[in-house]
């Protein structure tokens, strides 16, 4: 009998090495190489491979034009926020991963936009490895969903699950995750990179052949460590991330990889009593606490994908008796706030050095992007002087190390959803596009916007209290 040969695989990247050695020589992370048979995770697929089909998936070349091009539109879920991040909904055949961490609400979700299919007449499978029946079905009656089209088994085998999609004959299957699933005939344990790569491998055949939209569940832990969904990025058609807060209700739903539309765009849900509800407007949701008066805080209009998303950034400065200051950041970038705390002090004579400096983008959202600089400037700059800035205002610009104010892209778009939610005035940087339907206070510096909205007085750049003047002016002829 051949002796099984083996190799040392990475659980993070999935490059092969034949000896064990303790950093990955393909993403150098340590201590990630696991020991596995040769082919493992191939063999699982074989079998799952039809033969050659007229629509050209197959190994039978077709004429260009005579292929059927209807066949593969999407179908909507029914869940218009999963829609909206899809670009319009699920194609027949192909492979979702679904990645988020542990309780997120990934299997709330997916039961929710199943149902929501069954109910457009799919015929729908959910296949649970993690939960019993009775658990899924408990959670099923608490979301009121009870389709007739929609089936479901509790399963953790390869060859239970084809035998699944014999008897159901789905359009659309859940598997619940993927990294329970496993397949007896690989020489590995559940949950490895061989299980979960040969798992997704051959359902990725079964939803081919038998023209099925499949949604694979991957856990991912917050430094995206896990055996799965890394290794399965290339191997899907269409990867969606879903995450949030878990303090907070509010959830994101983004596409990472998607190989039938555009990515970037997002996607938000509530978190609530009866499961996810889809949340339009985002904006009137953060801002709804929003205190007028309170030093600190200033809107900025985000964008997430294609979509302005307005978000209060809030900033506390403490005095500090601590030899080095406490810099506590949450929902924004940690390194951009030493940045920008060096700026003000260096470029706009505004000091942190005894102090506490908190600060924060409020309700749960992340805010990577360079545009909220300025509004995290006025924000520690109305902090430190404790000073509110004006309730109506919102700033967009990116500071540079010299203190100046560069635009950022979309600027038209954010100061529409700013004056759809009853902003009136808008900071930005003098180089920002004219027009729009906002008073634009147009800044040079980051001392110029300082000046203009905080600290506004005789002698100085005063904007609005020029225009003030300017109106008391015509007013009085
Ligand atoms: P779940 O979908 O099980 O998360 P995942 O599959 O990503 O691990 O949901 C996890 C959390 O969601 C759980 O802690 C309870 C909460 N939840 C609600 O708040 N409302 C609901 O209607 C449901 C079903 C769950
Ligand atoms: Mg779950």
């Amino acid at each position: 009998m051949a002796k099984i040969r083996t190799v040392h695989r990475c659980s993070e990247c999935g490059s092969a090495s034949p000896q064990w050695v303790g950093r990955c020589p393909g993403c150098d992370a340590w201590g990630t190489l696991v020991e596995e048979a040769t082919g493992a995770s191939e063999r699982a697929g074989r079998g799952a491979l039809g033969a050659g089909r007229v629509d050209g998936s197959g190994s039978t070349p077709v004429r260009l034009a005579e292929l059927d091009l209807g066949a593969g539109a999407p179908f909507p879920t029914g869940i218009d926020e999963l829609d909206r991040v899809l670009g319009g909904g699920l194609v027949p055949g192909s492979v979702t991963l679904v990645g988020g961490e542990p309780g997120i609400g990934k299997s709330t979700l997916l039961l929710q936009a199943l149902a929501a299919m069954a109910g457009r007449g799919r015929r729908a499978l959910l296949v649970s490895a993690e939960e019993s029946a009775q658990q899924v079905g408990r959670r099923a009656a608490r979301l009121g969903v009870d389709d007739p089209g929609l089936w479901l088994v509790s399963e953790t085998t390869l060859a239970g699950v084809g035998a699944a999609i014999d008897a159901v004959k789905p359009q659309v299957l859940v598997v619940d995750s993927i990294q329970t699933i496993w397949d007896p005939e690989l020489e590995s344990t559940p949950g490895s990179v061989t299980q979960v790569r040969g798992c997704a491998h051959a359902l990725a055949g079964l939803a081919r052949d038998n023209n099925i939209a499949v949604l694979l569940v991957g856990h991912v832990t917050k430094d995206g460590a896990l055996a799965g969904p890394r290794v399965l990025e290339h191997l899907v058609d269409t990867v969606i991330s879903f995450d949030g807060d878990r303090h907070h209700a509010l959830r994101l739903v983004r596409t990472v990889k998607h190989r039938f539309g555009a990515t970037g765009e997002l996607g938000l849900f509530e978190m609530t009593e009866d499961g996810l509800i889809g949340v339009p407007d985002p904006s009137g949701l953060f801002l709804g606490d929003r205190r007028e008066g309170t030093p600190g805080s200033v809107v900025f209009p985000a964008m997430e994908g294609y979509r302005p998303l307005l978000v209060e950034i809030q900033a506390l400065v403490a005095d500090s008796d601590l030899p080095a200051p406490r810099r506590s950041v949450s929902g924004l970038d940690s390194n951009r706030l030493a940045l920008l705390v060096a700026v003000l002090a260096n470029r706009a004579g505004i000091h942190f050095a005894r102090r506490d400096v908190y600060l924060s983008a409020v309700g749960g959202v992340r805010i990577s992007e360079p545009g909220a600089d300025l509004a995290i400037c006025l924000a520690l700059a109305s902090a430190a002087d404790n000073r509110p800035l004006p309730h109506d205002l919102v700033a967009i610009g990116e500071v540079g190390l010299g203190g100046e104010l560069r635009q950022v892209a979309h600027t038209a778009r954010r100061l529409a959803e700013a004056s759809r939610l009853g902003f009136t005035r808008a900071v930005v940087p003098s180089s920002a596009p004219e027009g729009g339907p906002i008073q634009a206070v147009r800044a040079t510096t980051l001392t110029d916007a300082i000046t203009s909205v905080l600290r506004p007085g005789p002698g100085r750049v005063d904007d609005l209290a020029l225009e003030r003047r300017r109106k008391g002016a015509s007013a009085s002829r």
